[in-house]
């Protein structure tokens, strides 16, 4: 099977800049996803605008197990992901973009695993470190060369939403630890895991977090941020991951234990 790549895009993500694209629904076992396979150079990029091409999807309406399990079936196994989040602290301020390698799961209700006992088994995936550290290490790498600015790690607070925080969650959620807080992480990058590829996450933060600085403020003229993150995502992918990781060989705790599964 052809190896693929991918782009997930986030809020304000519906295309590539300069890759010609051809529209593809592809069916899974968990319901239908719309991609956008590259064309020409880009023949082996997938692109998936995760709240759709016109941003009709919620984040708790994304299925996010149909489109994982899509770019599995056409071959993709690295995928760099994009986020739009909330600022939670003072040395991230909107405009940041952040290569994320934490996170905090404050989602419920959501379609969390492949793994829902029966047939399909039960398995505890190992997630101590989420996030491709191999394919977030060439990201900073070409970030710098490229002259973009990175946050080298970050933890990302994921929210049920589809409303923003409450001032006093902001303040919570940053006491705990989270450096930048979104709606659509989770369960995305543990899906990704439990079929051993290789994914990064990176945010680009489009506001301080709910009261830090009184009205939430959505910050425009994001578009060269945005583009010059797609640019080094794509160089991100065409070369080899840096280092080791544990994608691949992920810790499966499986009951019963079976040989060679997913
Ligand atoms: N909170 C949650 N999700 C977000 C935010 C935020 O402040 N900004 C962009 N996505």
């Amino acid at each position: 099977m052809t190896q693929r790549t991918a782009i997930i895009g986030g809020t304000g993500v519906y295309q590539l800049p300069g890759v010609e694209v051809e529209r593809r629904v592809v069916e899974t076992p968990y319901g239908e996803a719309l991609v956008f396979l590259g064309l020409g150079e880009a023949q082996d990029l997938v692109f998936l605008p995760r709240h759709g091409p016109d941003h009709t999807l919620p984040p708790h309406r994304i299925n996010y197990r149909a489109n994982l399990k899509a770019l599995h079936l056409l071959g993709v196994r690295r995928v760099m992901a994009a986020f739009a989040v909330g600022s939670l602290q003072p040395d991230i301020p909107p405009r940041s973009l952040v290569a994320l390698d934490q996170f905090l799961d404050f989602t419920h209700g959501r379609e969390a695993t492949f793994f829902e006992g029966g047939e399909a088994g039960l398995v505890h995936v190992e997630v101590t470190e989420p996030y491709c550290p191999a394919l977030r290490a060439r990201f900073l790498e070409l970030a710098a060369a490229g002259g973009v600015a990175v946050q080298p790690q970050g933890t990302y607070v994921c929210t049920n939403g589809p409303r923003f925080e409450s001032a006093a969650e902001v303040r919570m959620y940053a006491q705990l630890g989270g450096d930048v807080v979104g709606m659509t992480g989770l369960p995305e990058v543990v899906l990704a895991r439990e079929l051993r590829m290789h994914y990064a996450g990176v945010a680009l933060s489009i506001n301080w977090g709910a009261g830090i600085q009184g009205a939430l403020e959505i910050e425009q003229g994001l578009e060269a941020r945005r583009a010059a993150m797609l640019r080094i995502f794509i160089e991100t992918l065409r070369s080899p991951p840096l280092g080791a990781c544990p994608c691949e060989g992920a810790g499966f705790v499986m009951h019963p234990p079976a040989e060679g599964r997913p």
